[in-house]
């Protein structure tokens, strides 16, 4: 009822009278007023004007499955939305939904992860309130090396929600991880199973460090938040929202020409380390050069002294000459 409700202040902009909220939901006055109730105990401010009806003000940063349902937009991702308060990791429940046959675009939503799971074993830090953890689950109709150019665009995805949202500029450092001012505030986690040739299903996690204050030791060395770099605060809901907006814009484009060529101009102009020199950190035979963009199919392409080079996610990490970036 509380969704419904929500839906219905989110798509009028003046007032809505309880009659009409009354006929549109098929429930009773007491109904409708039992809903408000809720809702303003929530933090949600709405005004109830006499012979005029309600309207909603303010939305506070509450996450839950209903706030996400009210303010969706898109067309299939998020259409399906498990959200819990607290697990382990939205990456581990993915999967186990994936198992259990959970459709295309499910999205796993928590407040706090007990055992939030960075790249290469690491952990990723979950604290209530203090950011977003989701993942999606996809179950794309082609090959399993083309699943690596889906992390390209939940990046992508994920910098043109904050740039527009926010007016920040937030960068991408190839090939997932999403920075502020050369500090991380957003990690991605694709994980996926295959059988024979073909993708079983797809999960990708995302992390992003929304009001965090402080950090652990390890992860002050290179992470952020939006809050420390500007001091908005941030609806995450609402950013979530456009996050998954921008996904469909891109994986739709990405699906129909099956490579990345009509996203890599602008993914390039997001590049953080475009043109500057960059360590690649390959475990065979590490070397340096000036990142250049990327291919058609998510490469990164260096410059060397001797000659261009293209370098895959996954087999290796890319550093800045001085640092992290
Ligand atoms: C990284 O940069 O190392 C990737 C971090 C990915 C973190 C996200 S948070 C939501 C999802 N659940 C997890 O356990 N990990 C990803």
């Amino acid at each position: 009822m509380k969704s419904e409700i929500l839906t219905a202040l989110r798509n009028t902009k003046e007032y809505v009278s309880g009659q009409e909220l009354c006929e549109k939901l098929g429930v009773s006055r007491t109904a409708v007023w039992k809903g408000m109730k809720k809702l303003k105990e929530e933090g949600y401010q709405i005004e109830a004007i006499p012979n005029k009806g309600y309207r909603l003000m303010e939305s506070p940063d509450v996450l839950n499955a209903e706030e996400l349902e009210s303010i969706r937009k898109t067309a299939w991702a998020g259409k399906q939305i498990v959200y819990y308060h607290v697990t382990d990791s939205t990456n581990i429940q993915a999967k186990r939904l994936a198992e259990e046959g959970f459709p295309h675009g499910t999205l796993v939503v928590a407040e706090r992860q007990e055992s939030g799971r960075g790249r290469r074993g690491r952990f990723w830090e979950s604290p209530e309130h203090a950011g977003v953890f989701m993942t999606i689950l996809l179950r794309p109709d082609f090959e399993p090396k083309q699943a690596s150019m889906l992390t390209i665009i939940a990046a992508m995805a994920v910098t043109k929600a904050i740039q527009t949202m926010m007016q920040l500029s937030a960068k991408i450092k190839w090939p997932n991880d999403i920075v502020l001012n050369d500090k991380k505030i957003c990690g991605i986690l694709t994980e996926m199973s295959t059988e024979m040739d073909a993708i079983n299903y797809v999960v990708i996690g995302i992390g992003i460090n929304v009001s965090n204050r402080q950090f652990g030791e390890e992860a002050a060395k290179i992470a952020t938040s939006i809050a420390i770099e500007s001091g908005m605060q941030v609806h995450r809901a609402e950013l979530i929202e456009s996050v998954w907006e921008w996904f469909e814009f891109y994986y739709d484009r990405f699906c129909k020409d099956g490579d990345l060529e009509s996203i890599r101009k602008e993914y390039d102009a997001c590049l953080v380390n475009r043109d500057r020199q960059v360590r690649i950190l390959d475990p065979k035979e590490p070397f340096v050069g000036i990142a250049k963009g990327i291919t058609k199919t998510g490469e990164l392409i260096v410059e060397t002294e001797e000659g261009m080079k293209q370098v895959s996610s996954g087999e290796v990490s890319v550093r800045g000459i001085y640092g992290y970036v």
